[in-house]
């Protein structure tokens, strides 16, 4: 018989267990064979039945619930971030090495997911992935849904891990910290960061805001900010226009905690394709910023 999911999700966690530091203390920690990840001030944490560890310290309410994030797994499952998927992978490619990735405001996990897996499969590399968001639905589907892989409720603000104990943070339609990323990130890290761009979902915007067209949208100030916390920054912006199926228009309607729609009364059935619009930032921590 297999290992239960809190027993293999602790020894996974276990062989990793370098990179946590407590969120109270600040303490190094360690994951004993009890499935407990505590530190020597005896903070302790519990790897749940679904294979996850809740950090949080104090509560939180999140307006991201279970059905939202089982239609982004839907979703991105469906192959509509491919482009992005593949976009991120070409920049985890340069690195040449085995890395560890940590995904900010993970979700239910797919994006970090799929890209793992890619990256594993077209390279002789492997990916430690981690995972951590604030809202609980979306971490317990994570742990349900993947294996292998350190998934974490906690914030940003007050995050579970040492410094320097990631190669890349991933930032995927989330909010940043960059303070917090700077700290997390090893010197030679990166840091990708997925913004939405003009057009992005624009099928459901028009459906829902029909008469706001958000003509003069721009990632001008968010472009800056990046760069003021890392160097060697680059942006590249993903653009494509797919066939949708029907059935996956209304996940995409519940992906979004906007509640856009409850304020449509437009025919959705009209929505045939659907288009992704992304800027990719990516910056790096090292501050070998190029002065030549
Ligand atoms: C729009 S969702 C994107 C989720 C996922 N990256 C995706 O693309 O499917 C934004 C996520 O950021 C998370 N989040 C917001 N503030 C956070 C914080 N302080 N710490 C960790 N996660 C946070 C939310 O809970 C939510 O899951
Ligand atoms: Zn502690």
């Amino acid at each position: 018989m297999g290992l239960s999911k809190k027993v293999a999700s602790a020894n996974f966690m276990r062989e990793q267990q370098t990179i946590f530091a407590c969120p109270v203390c600040h303490e190094q920690m360690t994951v004993t064979e009890q499935c407990v990840v505590t530190c020597e001030n005896r903070h302790t944490f519990d790897v749940a039945k679904q294979g996850y560890v809740n950090f949080m310290t104090h509560p939180a309410t999140s307006m991201y619930g279970k059905e939202l994030f089982e239609a982004r797994k839907q979703i991105i499952e469906s192959g509509l971030y491919l482009p992005m998927h593949e976009a991120v992978m070409d920049s985890l490619k340069t690195f040449g090495q085995d890395l560890t990735v940590l995904d900010t405001g993970c979700g239910e996990g797919s994006h970090l997911a799929m890209i793992k897996n890619q990256f594993e499969e077209t390279t002789d590399n492997k990916i430690v992935g981690a995972g951590i968001d604030i809202a609980k639905e979306g971490i317990i589907a994570a742990g349900r849904n993947y294996e292998d892989m350190i998934w974490c409720v906690g914030d940003l603000a007050k995050s579970p891990f040492q410094e320097s104990s990631f190669d890349v943070i991933l930032n995927i339609l989330s909010p940043a910290n960059y303070t917090e990323f700077r700290r997390l990130l090893k010197p030679e890290g990166v840091v990708v960061k997925i913004v939405p761009q003009s057009g992005y979902l624009r099928q459901l915007r028009k459906l829902f805001f029909a008469d706001s067209d958000k003509e003069s949208y721009s990632n001008d100030r968010t472009v800056e900010r990046f760069k003021e916390n890392f160097s060697e920054v680059s942006v590249e912006r993903i653009t494509q226009t797919v066939e949708i199926d029907p059935t996956l228009v209304p996940m995409l309607m519940h992906m979004t905690p906007m509640g856009w729609h409850q304020k449509a009364d437009a025919d959705q059935n009209n929505v045939t394709e659907i288009t992704i619009d992304l800027d990719i930032l990516i910056g790096k921590v090292s501050l070998k910023k190029a002065f030549k």
